[in-house]
């Protein structure tokens, strides 16, 4: 079917990433004024969590609220159709972002300058890596005094563990900064400091263009060639395969503020990115151009108005084509369902879709059908794989305080994990409930959700632990003297798998040691 095929090859669709505050809302309002679909900056909700808000979560899910039309931001942009898949940035919610990397088929990091690779980027490019996503980095905020951009690429290399290739390169920084130089396309581009305005190109052959020095300087010409040399020597030339491959991430520079280097960044993405890729399945890997559809829920979305207790499910379409009204079979219900008013987002809107193809998303409503991770197909048994759940690194026993309403309790604890919010384990030694997070507002959430949404009143009672990992051994021997050993110390997850808990980094690496049968994991697909 050539249309399909078109409607793929046109899609990108990625996140953008970084630690907060590098200029990932700023960069993601340039891209779709870009597209068109935003008309003023400014105009982009920014689903950043304030920093003094911290303690309010209420504050915080109704600043999430927002976020739910600009989880996902589809565009057009020349004849490519292009989807943001959006990421939270508050660290609270990192979980929520590891499962968006598993729905994008590319990655944009955002880097500040001045401060460089930080704690947050280097843990999303270890999900990346995990799944090989191709990545493209933008360094941020050349307007601002900053590190020297060869110590940058070094330090991106280095901490983020992959091989760069700089596409662009900026003649100065902070208040002397000029513009960049595009290696990629060889022009040069001027900055002008404004909001609004693009980017000033001034046409050149190629480097040694007298329009350069014109244009910068002869000094700050001379330098730009000294680097540029310097460039070709050390990194080798760009291949796309390998970026493909994940084995090397083009960088740019610029600065989002300013609309400066946003439409080379755009210009050069949408060219080499991947359109969508194929998924693996348990059964089998599904190719996106296969005529029947089948997709994944990667997300759900609660909704926090107590009147409209409603989720929404985040499908990641990845074959076929999703159609409004079509019978569906969702595989772990084993039930058909149909789907009157599935949601796609266009712009900042969220409309009512009558189809979509790999790569897009879709929006359905949801009373409590779907779990992270449920697969929809057209009728074969398909479950896709890559939706791990991570290693917990805040934990607490939950216990009822109200006994009159233990089956709301366990109802809402159920339910709340299916959407991801946590991590459920049962300590095997006394049999009571744990609840993992990666932060500490979890708890407040889920404490409030359960009251609000099932009635229901929980208490939470510390636990002194710095890991989960689920273990496994070929050896069954082994597995049970290890288990034996540590009896006090074992718990299972939700799918009945054996989880270790480890209370000191020390107590865990003792373990790795003395235990070599034993293999432990730190994240639940291994
Ligand atoms: P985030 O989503 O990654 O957390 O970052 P965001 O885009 O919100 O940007 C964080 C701050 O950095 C914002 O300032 C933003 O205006 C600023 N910023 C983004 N890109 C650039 C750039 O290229 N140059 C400079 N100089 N600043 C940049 P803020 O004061 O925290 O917020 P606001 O009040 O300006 O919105």
């Amino acid at each position: 079917m050539a249309s399909l095929t078109t409607e793929i090859n046109r899609r990108r669709t990625f996140a953008i990433i970084s630690h907060p505050d590098a200029g990932k809302t700023t960069l993601t309002e340039k891209l779709l004024l870009f597209g068109g679909a935003i008309h003023v900056a400014g105009a982009v909700k920014s689903n950043k969590i304030k920093k003094t808000a911290t303690s309010d979560w209420m504050e915080i899910e109704k600043q999430r609220g927002i976020s739910v039309a600009t989880s996902v931001m589809g565009f057009n942009y020349g004849d490519y159709k292009i989807n943001i898949l959006d990421t939270p940035g508050h660290q609270d919610f990192a979980e929520d972002t590891y499962r968006t990397l598993t729905a994008v088929d590319s990655v944009i990091i955002v880097v500040d300058v001045a401060k460089g690779v930080e704690q947050q980027t280097r843990k999303l490019m270890e999900v990346c890596r995990m799944r090989n996503t191709p990545v493209i980095i933008f360094v941020n905020k050349l307007d601002r005094e900053g590190k020297d951009p060869f110590d940058i690429l070094d330090e991106l290399e280095s901490e983020l563990k992959i091989k760069v290739r700089p596409l662009t390169w900026p003649i100065n920084i902070g208040a002397r900064f000029k513009g960049v130089y595009n290696i990629y396309e060889h022009g040069l581009d001027l900055f002008t400091p404004d909001k609004q305005k693009v980017t000033e190109r001034v046409e050149i052959k190629d480097v040694n263009d007298p329009a350069i020095d014109a244009a910068v300087g002869a000094a700050d010409a001379g330098k730009l060639r000294e680097d540029l040399e310097l460039i070709e020597g050390v990194y080798p030339e760009f291949n796309e395969l390998d970026y493909l491959d994940a084995k090397v991430a083009p960088v740019f520079f610029g600065s989002a503020l300013n609309t400066f280097g946003v439409k080379e960044l755009l210009d050069c993405f949408v060219r080499i990115a991947p359109c969508p890729r194929p998924t693996q399945a348990e059964e089998r890997q599904v190719e996106p151009g296969e005529s029947t559809f089948s997709g994944f829920v990667f997300k759900i979305h609660a909704n926090m108005d107590p009147n409209h207790r409603s989720c929404i499910a985040f499908v990641k379409v990845c074959s076929g084509i999703f159609k409004r009204n079509a019978n569906y079979k969702h595989i772990r219900l084993g039930k058909i369902l149909k789907f009157s008013s599935p949601t796609a987002f266009m712009a900042q809107k969220k409309d009512i879709v009558d189809e979509a193809y790999p790569g897009d998303i879709v929006g359905l409503p949801d009373n409590g059908t779907f779990k992270i991770g449920d697969t929809l197909t057209e009728g074969e048994d398909l479950h896709f794989k890559g939706l791990p759940s991570f290693s917990p690194e805040m934990f607490k026993y939950i216990e009822n305080t109200d006994p009159m309403k233990t089956k709301q309790l366990n109802k809402g604890i159920e339910q709340l994990m299916d959407e991801g919010v946590a991590q459920l384990f049962i300590n095997q030694f006394n049999g009571r409930k744990i609840i993992g997070t990666v932060g500490q507002l979890q708890f407040e959430v889920i404490q409030y959700r359960l009251l609000h949404e099932y009635g229901a009143q929980c208490r939470w009672e510390p636990i002194h632990l710095y890991k989960a990992c689920w273990i496994e051994s070929d050896d069954d021997a082994a597995l049970e003297a290890f288990k034996k050993r540590k009896h006090q110390f074992m718990a299972v997850d939700r799918e009945g798998r054996d989880v270790f808990l480890a209370d000191s980094g020390y107590v865990l690496q003792m373990a790795q040691t003395d235990f070599p049968k034993i293999r432990f994991h730190f994240t639940s697909e291994f």
